[in-house]
This record gives structure tokens, sequence and C-alpha cells, in this order.
């Protein structure tokens, strides 16, 4: 029996198009998850554009039983229930991070905004907070212009991997080009061995 194609969604932050070190690596993980699922049903969600950010209206709209909203609420909450919806129809999450002033970009600040929703992608318990997205397997791929990832100052790579569990997704691999050169052959093959060491969801 053929088994359904993955859902994967790509969410793709940098600021640059042409010579984007992320966007280059998610691409290449993206073939290594072709060449192990077949085909892929794709979603690309490129944020570096800008999203809304959160405000008032928001926080009150989002806050009112969702049977009980305004048309003007609904119509406030319809971007974040749209990205909701695209990371809930993800088997894979596939975040392209550059580190921009020692933190992901504003534009991603502003996805990850849109997409913890309580009652959707997690809700409170008596036990704490319970993130709801469980069954995915994540993996982000993040670039540095000099900032070492995992050291004190990189406030990115641990904040993804958090934000990720907080919303239920525990299963994230780190792809890491930190102070990637394009013509340093040695800093491409690492990175490449990094993708090509990844555990794979099974298929
Ligand atoms: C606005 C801006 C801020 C940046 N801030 C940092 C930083 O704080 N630390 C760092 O190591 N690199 C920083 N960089 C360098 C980028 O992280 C690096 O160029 C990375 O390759 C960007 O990913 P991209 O090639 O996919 O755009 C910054 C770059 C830009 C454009």
């Amino acid at each position: 029996m053929a088994t359904q194609p993955k859902n994967v969604l790509v969410v793709t932050a940098s600021a640059q198009h042409e010579g984007s070190v992320t966007r280059r690596f998610a691409n290449e993980l993206i073939e290594k998850l072709e060449a192990q699922h077949g085909q892929l049903n794709i979603v690309n969600r490129d944020v570096s554009k800008g999203l809304p950010f959160i405000d008032g209206e928001w926080v009150s709209a989002n806050f009112t039983p969702a049977d009980q909203r305004s048309e003007a609420q609904l119509a406030r909450l319809a971007t974040s229930d749209a990205l909701v919806q695209e990371i809930k129809d993800a088997d894979i999450v596939v975040i392209a991070a550059p580190i921009y002033n020692f933190s992901v970009p504003a534009s991603l600040k502003a996805w990850i905004d849109m997409v913890a929703r309580v009652g959707l992608t997690f809700n409170y318990t008596s036990e704490g907070p319970v993130g709801l997205l469980t069954g995915k397997k994540a993996y982000v791929v993040i670039a540095s212009g000099g900032t070492q990832i995992g050291s004190d100052i990189d406030f990115a790579s641990g904040y993804l991997r958090h934000v990720l569990g907080f919303i239920g997704i525990h299963d994230v691999s780190l792809i890491s080009a930190e102070r990637f050169n394009h013509e340093d052959t040695d800093a491409i093959s690492k990175i490449q061995s990094q993708i090509a060491e990844l555990t794979l969801v099974a298929a």
C-alpha cells in the first residue's frame, strides 16, 4: 500500500534571497528528505517580508471564547489561524533561521507569536503548559556571521528549541552554519555532513 506523502512546512526568514546560507542549506535538507521519503507535500512560508505583530485587539480577540468572537475579532485572528493550521498539518517542520543581533529575525519572532496560541498549539494545565503539536519532527537550519551557535550569546538556537518544545515539538535537530564563508569548502562540507548524518523521521 502506498504511504501518504509527508507534509513539510518550510519557514524561511532571511532578508536575503540570493546567497542566503539558511535558504541554501534548508534546500539541501529538503533534497535529503525527498531522497528518503520520495514525494513531499511542501508548504513554503517565507516570513521575511514580515507578519502582523500582536497588539491589544489581537490579544482580546485571542482571549475571547472562539464561539463569541465578533466578525472583526475573527478577522484579526485570521492570519494566526492560517499559520496555526499550516504547522498543525505538517509532519515535518523546517525552520531556516539566520541570527540577527544575537537572536532570531523579528519576522521569525512574529511567526512564533502567531503560532503560539493557547487552546490551539498549547494548553495550560495544573502541571503547567502542555504543547499540543505532538508527533512532529523539526529541523532548524541556523546561520551566524560570528556568534558561535550554542554559546552564551546565541539567543536563537536555545530559544527556538524551547519554543518548539513549548508547542509540543520536542524532536528537534539543529544544523548550524557559523562563520560561514561561501569560498570555504571545509565549512560547506562540514554543514553538508551535518545534514548527511541526520537521523531522519521514519518513512
Ligand atoms: C541585520 C543582521 C544582523 C546580524 N546579526 C548577527 C549577529 O548578531 N551575530 C552574528 O553572528 N551574525 C549576525 N549577522 C550575520 C548573519 O547571521 C549571517 O550573515 C547569516 O549567514 C545570515 O543568514 P542568511 O545567509 O540565510 O541570510 C547579522 C546579519 C544581518 C543582516
